[in-house]
């Protein structure tokens, strides 16, 4: 099934967050910085994070008033905003040349200018949710965000661990990609003023949903092509970071000397053998498994919500993703 598939029962409302998306990033009356913002708009993302806002929202409330589909669109925006801010800082953190098929903010624009144009997409987010009023939500995206960044700084912290153990890899992914898929749903399910128990479910729906989605985008990393990624394959491995598939493949292979020696050298060769290596072993059923096993506890968060197009949207997600790992040996 395709995303735009999946996305039919909120098409509306995302056209809406790409307007004021639009909207928000074109207010600006100078040119370079109109220049910039445009740059990063014709070649948008998956806008995966807004559609769990309003997935989420109208799987335990199929409509609103006025005023709470006002604030739904907002929020989905604000937090599509943080996320595009943070491959912004990203790509310079990974020092990455391409995304969404195009050279980077800081191929095409400079670090100077990714750093700047970062703070400025997380300023007008958080404008965007205090004009919302409502502490609660304000309180889940900015913990999500404050998450975020400590994964991030962690992440860096332990670039060539070659001792990195499993469980901190995951603290990882869940604060630097979890949380905020956690807080897209959990702040949905908020603007439609649902029951605790609900809210919950949908927020640990988010956070086993990002987890499976951050496993499955690290295998991708090593195994995907760069076309169909939209970026260059083998950026975690020139930085240093060990990340799922390399630790199974650590764990499952008999030379382990050897695979130390190939993830220490960081240079095309050895990032060849390594894929091939993990293309051959278990490892990649193994990273298959750990990928699944978060998203079958993605769906079933869902059991509680009555049944609708938007429930039965936020299932089939879970199954794209799950999809999304396929190796094509020719
Ligand atoms: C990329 O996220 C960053 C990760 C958390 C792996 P997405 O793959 O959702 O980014 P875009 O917006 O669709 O490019
Ligand atoms: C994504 O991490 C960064 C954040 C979640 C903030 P990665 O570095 O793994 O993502 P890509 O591969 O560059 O999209
Ligand atoms: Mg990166
Ligand atoms: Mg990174």
């Amino acid at each position: 099934m395709l995303l735009k598939e999946i996305y039919k029962p909120v098409e509306k409302e995302l056209v809406q967050i790409e307007d004021l998306l639009r909207d928000s990033l074109e207010r600006s009356k100078r040119k370079s910085i109109l220049k910039i913002n445009n740059y990063m708009l014709v070649s948008p993302g998956k806008r995966l994070r807004p559609a769990l806002v309003t997935l989420s929202s109208k799987a335990v409330s199929a409509s609103h008033a006025p005023e709470a589909e006002k604030q739904l669109i907002k929020i989905a925006t604000s937090i599509e905003l943080i996320h595009m801010a943070s491959l912004i800082h990203d790509d310079v953190i990974d020092h990455a040349n391409l995304r969404h098929n195009k050279p980077t903010i800081n191929t095409k624009f400079g670090e100077d200018i990714s750093i700047a144009l970062g703070d400025y997409l997380y300023s007008i987010a958080f404008q965007l949710v205090s004009a919302c009023g409502n502490m609660d939500i304000l309180d889940c995206i900015s913990s999500a965000a404050k998450e975020m960044c400590e994964g991030e700084l962690i992440q860096v912290c332990e670039r060539d661990n070659i001792a990195l153990l499993k469980k901190r890899y995951l603290l990882i992914i869940k604060k630097k990609t979890a949380a905020l898929f956690a807080a897209s749903c959990e702040a949905g399910a908020m603007v439609s003023g649902c029951p605790e128990e609900m809210r919950l479910s949908l927020r640990k729906y988010g956070l086993n949903f990002g987890i499976a989605f951050q496993i499955v985008d690290d295998c991708l990393d090593l195994i995907g092509k760069d076309l169909e990624l939209g970026k260059l394959a083998g950026a975690d491995f020139k930085m240093g970071e060990l990340t799922l598939p390399v630790l199974n493949l650590l764990s499952c292979s008999r030379d382990k000397k050897k695979v130390m020696s190939l993830l220490g050298q960081q240079n095309k060769y050895a990032f060849q053998e390594i894929r091939k290596r993990f293309i051959d072993s278990q490892a990649f059923l193994k990273t298959r498994e750990d990928a699944s096993l978060y998203l079958e506890r993605s769906k079933k968060c869902l059991v509680g919500l009555e049944e609708s197009c938007f429930k039965q949207s936020l299932s089939f997600l879970a199954d794209y993703m799950e999809n999304r790992i396929t190796y094509d040996k020719c």
